[in-house]
């Protein structure tokens, strides 16, 4: 049997629970391609489900310990071996990809669905900087698109130097918006070179006070309730939030039963043809992956206890090949 180095927890807990192992090297179904890893990120969704937090995810991920043992959701890779019934690509082909819920990035190979959130890398990106886009920059799309972003709006993106946030702000001003970053102090370089039209530092300036209102909050951290956006929300405008909950959830039916703002929130469902989006818009100069740290596979602990410190820049890439 062949063989490859892969990174896996076999018990929920701290980052320690990560170890290097020698696992089966996988081998593509008929849909599937075989991706040689060159580079993975370390997303907020790895350490939430290394640590089942919240703990209702064991019942989809494992009661006692983890089904699958292998983390990662976020590759680019190069393309070694084709099921038979792989059509649009071919080996050798250099990609990009979310694994959508599966995960398994953490590896030196993993097997895709040729139909599943992939597409070609961008001409014009290193590896590393590629795998740093899809879950942030699908996540994002898709909010901003169920929200009705439009040209012309006013759009506040709160968490703006984070992985989603990051793509959200690039991607708003593609859609022709006037951007307004929120972050704290040491980021505001950092949110104005991804073309935003104004930041504004949570530290300095209570955003929620501001005489401004805007057609579109988006939450890309979580931290920005919609319960505190009253004053700089206009009626007939939209919230969107990478959070999930209770509260959520009654926002989102009390503005659809109501009449209010709109309430958007939920998990891209998007695959083959928003990868091949996110591919032009980085080929065309319009969007750029942010790489923080980079560490190895064998420093993966290291790398999860920043991801879960909540001060993560864009990406933190594990470099594979
Ligand atoms: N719905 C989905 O499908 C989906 C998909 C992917 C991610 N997510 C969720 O989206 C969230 C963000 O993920 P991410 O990877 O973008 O996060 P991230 O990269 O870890 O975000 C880190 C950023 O958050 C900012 N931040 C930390 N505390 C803050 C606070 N109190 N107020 C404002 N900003 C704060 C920090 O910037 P400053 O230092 O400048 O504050 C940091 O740059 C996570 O909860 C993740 O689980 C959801």
């Amino acid at each position: 049997m062949s063989t490859m180095q892969a990174v896996i927890y076999e018990q929920y807990g701290p980052p320690e629970v990560l170890k290097m192992s020698q696992v089966a090297k996988p081998t593509p179904k008929p849909n599937e391609v075989l991706i040689k890893i060159y580079a993975t990120t370390v997303t907020v969704g790895d350490w939430h489900l290394r640590k089942a937090d919240p703990f209702l995810a064991r019942f989809f991920t494992g009661l006692f310990k983890p089904k699958n043992p292998i983390l990662g959701h976020e590759l680019a890779g190069v393309i070694e071996a084709v099921g038979a019934n792989v059509t649009k690509y071919n080996i050798g082909d250099a990609v990009f990809a979310s694994t959508k819920l599966d995960s398994g990035t953490y590896a030196e190979y993993m097997c895709l669905p040729e139909e599943g959130a992939m597409a070609l890398k961008p001409n014009n990106l290193s590896f590393e900087e590629a795998a740093t886009i899809p879950v942030g920059g699908l996540t994002a799309l898709h909010l901003l698109r169920q929200a009705g972003i439009k040209a012309g709006q006013k759009v506040l993106v709160y968490g703006a130097s984070g992985s989603v946030g990051s793509f959200a702000v690039q991607l708003a001003k593609y859609f022709g918006t006037n951007v307004t970053a929120v972050c704290s102090t040491t980021n505001v370089e950092l949110v104005k070179s991804l073309g935003a039209d104004a930041v504004i530092d949570y530290k300095q300036t209570e955003v929620t006070q501001s005489n401004e209102q805007f057609d579109l909050i988006f939450d890309a951290v979580g931290y920005l309730p919609l319960a505190q956006c009253k004053k700089i929300l206009k009626p007939n405008g939209a919230y969107a939030s990478v959070s999930w909950g209770l509260i959520l959830t009654l926002n989102m039916l009390g503005s659809k039963i109501f009449r209010g703002p709109k309430v958007v929130i939920g998990m891209s469902k998007e695959g083959t043809a928003d990868m091949v989006f996110l591919k032009g818009l980085a080929e065309a100069g319009k969007l750029k992956g942010i790489i923080d740290r980079r560490y190895t596979l064998a420093q993966l602990p290291e790398a999860h206890h920043y991801v879960e410190s909540g001060r993560k820049k864009g990406g933190v890439v594990i470099q594979i090949a």
